[in-house]
């Protein structure tokens, strides 16, 4: 495992990180769903046991907080540099933040954190930081020991990014990157103004939670098989963010051991600056396979849910991705009858609330697009 700098204080973190966000869910006796408890803490202590200590959670990733806290009991709280996330929605004063950090300090079981990010600044929730002066509570933390590097995750465009990097002595980011999204959102034209500002940078979603590693199109198979050196396609998209030294940790959800070995693989193996003009060149061609294919830009992060009317959105929205990618219709088909069958989880149950949309990293317009989805599918 490669270990880089991170912040300003001499810092060693692993490259690879584990994005606690995807834990596997199972249902509970009251049909709720919730984390695999077990195979979850299993699978942190292993990865911590195997060099990775760069773990980012956040308030709102439901059981996630209260899964790490007992994950990093036994000694491994003091392994790792843990990063979390104030929901800054939530405080409508600046006293809330307090409350929501404390409550974070108890989810987790301890009484500081590593990183600590405002989450999701877009225009909006930044304009919310700066009515509640939300940077003097970071520094307030910082000043208490409280919380060691002070950041921001982010999904909104270039130029409320660069507005927010130049308002405040931030260590670090968190930026939505992959090479589907070189020059969407923030994309590498960030990546490369928070370096430039100094700013260490984390990577979410580096295989667009899986659209780039696990449902490859057949088209972007042959493309990435013309090459002699063979390489799975979630090797490829990790290279090209590696290959950049100014990503300095890059994040992916977990869910099984062999992804966690392999993934450790690929980042023993993986230098900045070593993809040859070919291989560029085969990225390329690949992302225009994706572009010309994938109809809705939803990541299945589960933000937009719970929907009042139970509407599966992420589940409706990868299902018609799927085959838009594979082309399979009576199988989309089936699968959308099969979300139908289960009460209220089809398209045709949103209220048009908007509740979704203002929630969503991507931006999607989500009403409208579930119903294209449906008048194709139903
Ligand atoms: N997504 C967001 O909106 C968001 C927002 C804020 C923060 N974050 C943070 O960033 C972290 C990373 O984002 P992400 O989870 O979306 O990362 P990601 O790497 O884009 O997606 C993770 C998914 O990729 C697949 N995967 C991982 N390793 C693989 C391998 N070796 N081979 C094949 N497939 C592999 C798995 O999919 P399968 O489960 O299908 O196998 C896994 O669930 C999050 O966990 C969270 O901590 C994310
Ligand atoms: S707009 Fe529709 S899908 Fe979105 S939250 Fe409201 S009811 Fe659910
Ligand atoms: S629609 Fe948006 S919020 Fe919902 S899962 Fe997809 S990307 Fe995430």
């Amino acid at each position: 495992m490669e270990y880089v700098n991170f912040g300003k204080n001499g810092l060693k973190i692993s490259r690879f990180g584990m994005g606690c966000m995807r834990f596997l869910r199972n249902k509970n006796q009251e049909g709720k769903e919730i984390i695999d408890e077990d195979l979850a803490i299993k699978l942190v202590r292993k990865a911590i046991d195997s060099g990775i200590n760069y773990l980012d959670t956040a308030y709102v990733y439901e059981g996630s907080e209260e899964l790490l806290g007992k994950a990093l009991q036994d000694g491994y709280r003091e392994k790792v540099t843990l990063a979390t996330k104030m929901p800054v929605w939530e405080a409508t004063t600046y006293e809330d933040y307090e409350k929501l950090f404390n409550k974070q300090l108890e989810r987790l079981q301890t009484d500081y954190i590593d990183v600590y990010l405002l989450h999701g600044l877009n225009q909006l929730n930044y304009d919310r930081v700066r009515k509640l002066d939300g940077t003097r509570f970071l520094d307030e933390m910082y000043a208490k020991g409280k919380i060691r590097y002070k950041g921001f995750s982010i999904h909104g465009e270039i130029d409320v990014f660069k507005k927010v990097i130049d308002y405040y002595n931030w260590d670090m980011c968190l930026i939505q990157l992959n090479f589907l999204d070189h020059k969407h959102q923030v994309g590498v034209e960030g990546l490369k103004y928070a370096a430039s500002k100094g700013l260490s940078v984390a990577i979410m979603e580096p295989l667009k939670g899986g659209l780039l590693s696990t449902r490859v199109p057949k088209e972007a198979e042959a493309i990435w098989n013309e090459y002699p050196v063979k390489r799975n396609p979630a090797e490829w998209a990790f290279k090209w963010l590696c290959n950049m030294p100014e990503v300095s940790v890059v994040l992916s959800g977990i869910n099984t051991f062999e992804q966690l070995e392999e993934n450790i693989r690929i980042f023993s193996e993986t230098q900045p600056g070593s993809m040859t003009k070919e291989e560029m060149d085969l990225i390329e061609r690949v992302r225009e396979v994706y572009r010309s294919k994938v109809k809705i830009g939803c990541t299945g992060c589960g933000y937009c849910m719970p929907c009042p009317a139970d509407v599966d959105i992420p589940d409706i929205f990868k299902i018609y991705n799927d085959l838009c990618l594979f082309d399979d219709l009576n199988s989309a088909k089936m699968m959308y009858s099969l979300i139908a069958k289960e009460a209220h989880k089809d398209a045709t149950n949103c209220l048009e609330c908007g509740n979704c949309m203002n929630h969503c990293p991507q931006g999607i317009d989500i009403i409208n697009k579930l119903k294209e989805v449906h008048s194709t599918l139903e």
